[in-house]
C-alpha cells in the first residue's frame, strides 16, 4: 500500500512527493513562480506576484528508476525543474518527456530537455510532433513518439501508465494520463484555476470552483466535448485530479468538479 501526501497545506513553492510505494513515487516538481524573481520570499506563501505570467504545476513519476516528465514547462522554468528533478531521478534515467498538448507552457522549454536527457522520447499528440521543430528540436522524427488520436498505453518501469483523449478540453489532441498506481489523473489544462493567492491542494472547494469557471468558460470548446470526457473519467478509480495550472483536486472534491464540467456553458455554447 503506497503512502499519499496531499494536504491544503502543502508548499507551492517547493516540491513534494505526493504518492509513494516501493517501486513508484510521483513528485510534484515545485514549479510556482518559477519564472519570477521571488528571491528569500520563497519560503513564504504571502509574498505578491511581481509579473502576471501563467503558473505551471509540472510532475515527475518515477517507477523502478524510470523517469516521466509530466508537462515540462516553457523557457524560464526550465533551471528550477531540472533542480528539482535531480533530486529524484538521474537526468540519464528519464525515459519520456510528456506534452498533454502544443502550448508554449507546456513544451516551450523541450530543446533544453532534450540537451539534457538525449535518451528520453517526447510524447507529444500526434497532429502536434510536425510543430515540434518549430520549438528547435529539427531531428523530432527521431525523437518524438506520437500519442495516436485514441490515445495509448506507456510501460515506465512497472507501470503501464494510460494516456486517453481529452479531445477539445481545450486543444484538438490534447490528452490526460491516468497511473493506476497512485490513481492520479493528470489533467493538463482540465481543472485549473487562476489563483491570486496560490495554493497547492484544493480545500474551499465553492471559492475553488469560481476560480476555476472564467478559463474554463474561455477554454473549453464546448458543454458536449465536458461531457465526453467525464463520462470516460468516471469510470477511473481517481484518487486525485493533477491539473497543469491552479491546483490538486483531492479524491473528496473529485465528484463536484465533474459536476461542475457537466454542467458549464463554455467555448461554442456562449458564441
Ligand atoms: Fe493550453
Ligand atoms: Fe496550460
Amino acid at each position: 500500500m503506497g503512502k499519499y501526501n496531499i494536504s491544503p497545506d502543502l508548499n507551492p513553492y517547493e516540491d513534494v512527493v505526493l504518492y509513494e510505494d516501493e517501486d513508484h513515487k510521483v513528485v510534484y516538481l515545485g514549479t510556482y513562480a518559477a519564472t519570477r524573481d521571488f528571491h528569500d520570499s520563497h519560503k513564504t506563501k504571502s509574498k505578491k506576484k511581481k509579473s502576471e505570467d501563467v503558473d505551471v504545476i509540472s510532475y515527475l513519476i518515477v517507477n523502478r528508476n524510470e523517469g516521466f516528465i509530466v508537462d515540462p514547462g516553457g523557457y524560464n522554468i526550465f533551471p528550477r525543474l531540472i533542480t528539482n528533478v535531480s533530486k529524484y531521478i538521474d537526468l540519464d534515467n528519464i525515459k519520456y518527456i510528456y506534452m498533454c498538448h502544443q502550448d508554449p507552457d507546456v513544451c516551450g522549454s523541450i530543446p533544453m530537455w532534450k540537451d539534457v536527457c538525449p535518451k528520453a522520447k517526447i510524447l507529444i499528440g500526434q497532429l502536434w510532433v510536425r510543430f515540434i521543430p518549430h520549438f528547435g528540436v529539427l531531428d523530432f522524427e527521431k525523437v518524438c513518439v506520437p500519442i495516436p488520436p485514441q490515445g495509448m498505453e506507456v510501460e515506465l518501469g512497472l507501470a503501464k501508465l494510460q494516456i486517453l483523449p481529452a479531445h477539445y478540453m481545450h486543444s484538438p489532441n490534447h490528452f490526460s494520463i491516468y497511473d493506476p498506481i497512485s490513481k492520479f489523473l493528470f489533467t493538463g489544462d482540465i481543472g485549473i484555476a487562476v489563483l491570486p493567492d496560490p495554493y497547492l491542494v484544493v480545500s474551499d472547494w465553492p471559492t475553488h470552483m469560481q476560480l476555476m469557471k472564467p478559463v474554463h468558460e474561455i477554454l473549453m470548446a464546448s458543454n458536449k466535448a465536458c461531457r465526453h470526457w467525464v463520462e470516460r473519467m468516471r469510470k477511473l478509480d481517481i484518487e486525485a485530479i493533477l491539473p497543469q495550472h491552479g491546483a490538486i483536486i483531492p479524491k473528496e472534491h473529485v465528484d463536484k468538479f465533474f459536476r461542475f464540467l457537466e454542467n458549464l456553458k463554455c467555448g461554442v455554447d456562449l458564441i
